[in-house]
């Protein structure tokens, strides 16, 4: 890899309510990418930056709902936005928050910007507009009656309104070259659509909306009266980040994690703002797909949200980590239900890698030999965690399984349990337990408090069987 340092992100969330096992599985993804740059590249190089997006009509009218003020909602939903995210073990370096003094500061700073190189200009603006995305629709966006398919419990709004807007399309040639770069945008197959919206003819979208009709918004730096649009204001939450941590700059590959029904912002109005300003665009944006819970969208209305402190409390943060980067809308989307976190729980953990590992303590405590740790533990040097570089952390989980396959059926081959010959039983159980070594140093990333309880036993000449890692669940 050329560049010295890697900044990554994920989507903030909207504080109209506290996050679900969907928005999570972002935070989760994007964690155990920064934790396995960090392993390879050194904790000083990797930046990760997760966090809420507090202003907009969404979170405006869910402080009405609860008679509060804006301020006093969004406080208490970014709060415990945090704690559920905390729980999940997200190893971020700043939770930043769009009502974070530096970021209005910064957000105004890249909007004056973009004005002086008069590419903000004044107009009215009438159409749709859908509250749950914050963003301006066409008729063709919309259900044949009329709703959004992301929202379809909320009213599509009718807004007729000044406000300024951003020659957005003036950059349509610009986007179509970053799209033609190598990896932009990750999976491949989400470019087409991207492709097709510059296609179509961008068409330039207001960047502000009147004071009079929302007040819950950075001020605008050239007009009273207005406030920047929310996209407008959330997207710069990267570079406040970036600018004062010192990771926007060429030196650093820069890294979006992002849902697919947000991509566009990412890969087509982001960098064109950024252009505009004269700030450099980033170098990836991953598209991940969406989490449904037994067959329907997570939301509000249905009353199926899962939490992620749910899903701890019952199988324990590394599971849930587990479950999510290998089996999470890494690509597509997938259906998830809590059956099948327990079957994967039971199977994977319980019964594959829990068990390998007690199987192995057990023995060799027993046998009372010492296995002096190699010298040679760079895991780095084999293939497993190619996939890695597309970020497919389901293959690369699927190849440490592989890992324990082959230990496993080495024990099954050897029954070390009734070797009596005291050499070889030592090298048939110092190559099993080089094995599980490897495993934990793999698994880092992926279940941290796991790789740390498995090393505690294992990286150390003595072992001895402490308790079973994931206890069976009924
Ligand atoms: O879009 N499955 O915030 P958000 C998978 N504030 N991912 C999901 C999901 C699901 N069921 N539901 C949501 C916003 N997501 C903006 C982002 S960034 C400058 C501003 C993902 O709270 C969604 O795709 O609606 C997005 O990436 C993230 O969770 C936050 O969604
Ligand atoms: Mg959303």
């Amino acid at each position: 890899m050329e560049k010295k340092k890697i900044l990554i992100t994920t989507a903030i969330d909207y504080t109209n309510d506290v996050i679900h096992v969907g928005q999570a599985y972002e935070k989760i993804l994007a964690d155990c990418t920064a934790r396995y740059y960090r392993d390879v590249y050194g904790m000083s190089n990797v930046h990760f930056l997760t966090g809420t997006d507090e202003h907009g009509t969404t979170n405006e009218k869910a402080a009405a709902a609860r008679n509060l003020s804006p301020k006093q909602h969004v406080d208490d939903i970014s709060k415990r936005d945090r704690e559920q995210i905390d729980l999940l073990n997200i190893s971020y370096d700043r939770f930043i928050r769009t009502t974070d003094e530096d970021h209005i500061r910064i957000a105004r700073d890249v909007f004056q910007r973009s004005y002086d190189k008069g590419d903000i200009y004044k107009g009215e603006y009438e159409g749709l507009y859908c509250e749950g995305c914050e963003s301006y629709k066409t008729l063709t966006e919309l259900t044949e009656d009329g709703k959004c398919p992301n929202h379809p419990t909320r009213e599509i709004q009718k807004i007729t309104e000044e406000n300024y807007f951003f020659n957005w399309s003036k950059y349509s040639v610009f986007l179509k070259k970053m799209l033609n770069r190598d990896k932009f945008i990750l999976p491949e197959g989400r470019k087409n659509e991207m492709v097709s919206f510059i296609d179509n003819g961008i068409k330039d979208i207001p960047v502000t909306r009147p004071s009079y009709k929302l007040s819950w918004g950075i001020p605008s730096p050239i007009d009273p009266e207005q406030v920047l649009y929310v996209w407008f204001d959330a997207l710069i939450n990267y570079y406040t980040f970036g600018i004062q941590n010192n990771c926007w700059d060429e030196d650093t590959r820069i890294i979006h994690f992002v849902g697919k029904d947000i991509a566009r912002w990412h890969a087509l109005l982001w960098p064109a703002m950024l252009e505009s300003a004269g700030i450099r665009s980033p170098d990836i944006v991953y598209v991940h797909g969406f989490i449904t819970l037994n067959g329907d969208k997570i939301s509000k209305s249905r009353g199926n949200i899962i939490r992620p402190e749910d899903l701890v409390k019952q199988f324990g943060v590394d599971p849930v980590r587990y479950y999510f980067l290998k089996y999470g809308p890494i690509t597509e989307d997938v259906d998830i239900s809590l059956d099948s976190i327990k079957d994967v729980y039971n199977s994977e953990l319980a019964n594959g890698l829990g068990n390998l590992v007690s199987r192995i303590a057990k023995i060799a405590e027993k046998s009372n030999m010492l296995f002096p740790l190699s010298n040679d533990n760079n895991i780095y040097n084999l293939e497993w965690d190619k996939p890695m570089n597309d970020f497919r952390t389901d293959l690369v989980l699927s190849n440490i399984w592989s890992e324990i396959s082959v230990i496993d059926k080495h024990i099954n081959d050897n029954e070390p349990w009734k070797i009596k010959d005291t050499d070889l039983l030592h090298s048939v159980l110092s190559y099993e337990i080089e094995g599980v070594r490897k495993i934990s140093r793999m698994l880092r990333s992926f279940m941290p408090d796991t790789a740390e309880k498995i090393s505690i036993q294992f990286n150390q000449e003595r072992i001895t069987f402490r308790e079973a890692l994931f206890p069976r669940l009924q």
